[in-house]
């Protein structure tokens, strides 16, 4: 059974040094443009504060990378390990993403997703995205952040 102690925690670049290996093993089997370090490290406008890193029981088992653009925010890479999908961490990343997006006045979510990755698609279609174009061997994919499940219009009131 799913062991539900899991935390979702911003991604800062201590953080990526210490985990990039397991980041790394986590990706791979992502479809598309495989990640040199690189691009890992690169420097966006407010990635670390919107990247996230999700841990069970303290061992590092999904990662979200996005930065800002204009106003709205880009999802560069997304993966859970192998072993941990499909009980809800994805949409967790996306969904802590999407509700700090929106209370800071972000009016979208984008990203783009290899055309053969027909599994990325249906998640992220499954969470309100919708193909806005096509790009070479990507679709491009958007939504607004309130269309996440689980995302609230306002801040809970304490
Ligand atoms: C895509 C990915 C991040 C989803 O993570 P996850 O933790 O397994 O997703 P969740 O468990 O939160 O799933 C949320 C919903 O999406 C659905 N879903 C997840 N993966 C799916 C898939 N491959 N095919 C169809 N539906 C899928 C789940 O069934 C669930 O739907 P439900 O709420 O109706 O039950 C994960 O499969 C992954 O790491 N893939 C490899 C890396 C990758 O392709 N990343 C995307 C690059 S653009």
């Amino acid at each position: 059974m799913f062991d539900r102690r899991w935390a979702v925690t911003p991604l800062t670049q201590e953080l990526l040094r210490q985990y990039l290996p397991r980041l790394v093993e986590i990706d791979y089997d992502t479809i598309g443009e495989k990640w040199s370090s690189s691009h890992w490290s690169l420097d966006l406008p407010g990635k670390w504060e919107l990247s996230r890193i999700a841990t069970v029981r303290g061992i590092v088992t999904g990662f979200l990378i996005a930065s800002r653009k204009g106003d709205k925010v880009h999802v560069h890479r997304a993966a859970v390990a192998r072993e941990r999908r499909y009980m809800g961490l994805g949409l967790q990343l996306v969904r802590e993403l999407a509700q700090g997006a929106l209370l800071d006045g972000c009016t979208g979510l984008s990203l783009k997703v290899h055309k053969t990755n027909v599994g990325a698609q249906l998640f992220f279609a499954g969470l309100g995205f919708k193909v806005t174009r096509e790009d070479h061997d990507n679709l491009c994919m958007s939504a607004t952040p309130d269309v996440i499940p689980g995302v609230r219009a306002h801040r809970p009131s304490a």
